[in-house]
């Protein structure tokens, strides 16, 4: 079938003998707009050999040539943001603009991480025996930071070019091979975006896209005997994986209930403004989506009307369009989010809106009065619905972020510093934003999740470290 976008491997666009396919449906016609490989657990075992293979040259290629590979495909990649963000539209129903960004941001990350590669990776330790106890100045030691091997990188629906590179290009810059698995929504977007690595000249055999089915392939690569770190973004699946993984490093971003505390002294403009941002970008598709406002109940009635307000000023429609809010990824996304919702109206929740669906199509809803024994005042929407839990007390909004199974962002509206920082060292979260709606850039910042949110840190620098091992050299002196 000549419709169907092959996938790479041992630096070939090549068919899957499986002689099947995989269908992604456009979120906003429910038609299926692309088909891909579903790749076989041979063409997946063949993949891995490959890359091993690659890697061995790879670690012994200088960094800073490493460093100049990355440098052109991130050109490469921003030449081609129209194309790729064509797809991420048509995909995912990333609103144009957005898909735009990504893709360029998403150059940026692979250069600075280039950048950054060449800095800390040529960094080593030097140390001398004698500062512990019993010992002479006879042994001196040489660490430097090696490569893992072959990272597999699995990234999410909701950013698969961005999250893709950034599992790739800090694996790539330490001298690792990477194979990734792209989401089936975002695959086309995906395949693309390794092309531009591969017009970049890379080794064959050192990148490779496998497309498929999870049910097929997933376990088989996540289980895989080759593979010597998982960078995993995305649900639930993350937690299956870090159970069944071998003894290898893990990085795994996972999902989020983001709170967002209000107190009385806080700007209400400004948390107004934050509260739309973060709740409602991309439909609310992200991790670091603010998933819950909890506001001092004295200023509860003020901060809903101003976030009302703008809330009604929000375009619904289709990406193509640069709608703020497009069709969420699926249809049973869209069930999911619905179900939420109806809990929550049958439970006693004001909505601010007329709750609206038509298709995968969500208008904004923002729900008031919320009380915790409704279920979106813990679980993840991942749509356009944002409940508002209104408190009596600080106390009360740490406690219920601190009761989340989620630790990923949190944010606290307030003038007053002093309390904003007790606030942050009192929330269980891995980043507390003050000021400011969650979010995971500017991209060499740190970012990780604490609890079911994920394990290990990321972010350019932490990223590279992760993606390598320490190995020292002892000399023993007469
Ligand atoms: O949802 C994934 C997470 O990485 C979000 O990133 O840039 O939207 O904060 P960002």
């Amino acid at each position: 079938d000549r419709d169907v976008y092959k996938y790479y491997a041992d630096g070939e666009w090549r068919t899957s003998s499986s002689g099947k396919s995989v269908s992604i449906i456009n979120p906003t016609t429910r038609k299926p707009e692309y088909k891909v490989q579903a790749c076989t657990q041979e063409e997946v075992n063949k993949a891995m050999a490959s890359a091993k293979e690659a890697q061995k040259g790879w670690a012994k290629t200088p960094l800073w040539k490493r460093a100049e590979l990355l440098h052109k495909a991130a050109a490469i990649l921003k030449e081609n943001k129209a194309p790729i963000s064509e797809c991420l539209v048509k995909e995912i129903a990333k609103p144009k603009k957005d898909a735009v960004s990504e893709v360029v941001r998403s150059g940026d990350l692979v250069s600075y991480t280039a950048e950054e590669g060449v800095r800390i990776l040529a960094e080593g330790k030097f140390l001398v025996s004698d500062s512990f106890p019993g010992n002479e100045r006879t042994k001196y030691c040489l660490a430097s930071k090696v490569p893992l091997g072959v990272v597999l990188a699995i990234p999410p629906f909701n950013y698969p070019v961005n999250l893709a590179v950034s599992k790739i290009a800090p694996a790539l810059i330490a001298g690792n091979a990477l194979v990734l698995k792209p989401p089936t929504q975002g695959a086309v977007a995906a395949l693309h975006m390794v092309h531009c690595f591969h017009l970049a000249g890379f080794p064959k055999g050192l990148i490779s896209c496998i497309t498929g089915k999870g049910s097929e392939i997933g376990d088989f690569l996540t289980m895989h005997p080759g593979v010597n770190c998982i960078s995993f973004t995305g649900g639930d699946t993350g937690i299956a994986i870090s159970k069944k993984a071998g003894m290898i490093p893990l990085q795994m971003e996972l999902g989020g209930k983001d709170a967002c505390i209000v107190l009385e002294d806080a700007d209400l403009d400004l948390v107004a403004a934050n509260i739309i941002k973060g709740g409602f970008s991309y439909s609310g598709q992200r991790c670091t989506a603010v998933k819950v406002v909890m506001v001092m109940e004295s200023v509860a009635n003020a901060l809903v009307d101003k976030v009302n307000a703008k809330v009604a000023k929000l375009t619904v429609g289709p990406p193509e369009e640069d709608c703020d809010i497009t069709p969420v990824v699926s249809e049973s996304s869209a069930n999911f989010i619905e179900g939420l919702v109806m809990d929550a109206k049958q439970k006693g929740a004001t909505f601010c809106q007329e709750y609206k669906r038509e298709g995968n199509l969500i208008w904004p809803l923002l729900l008031d009065h919320v009380r915790p024994d409704m279920r979106i005042a813990w679980e993840e929407p991942f749509g356009p619905v944002l409940p508002v839990i209104r408190i009596n007390s600080v106390e009360e909004g740490i406690h219920h972020c601190n009761a989340s199974n989620f630790g990923l962002q949190g944010c606290v509206f307030t003038r007053d510093i002093n309390k904003a920082i007790l606030i942050s060292d009192a929330m269980e979260t891995g980043t507390v934003q003050i000021n400011s709606a969650p979010a995971r850039g500017p991209d060499h910042f740190p970012f990780q999740g604490l609890k079911d949110s994920g394990i290990g840190s990321q972010g350019i620098t932490n990223s590279i470290n992760m993606m390598t091992k320490t190995k020292s050299t002892v000399i023993n002196l007469p």
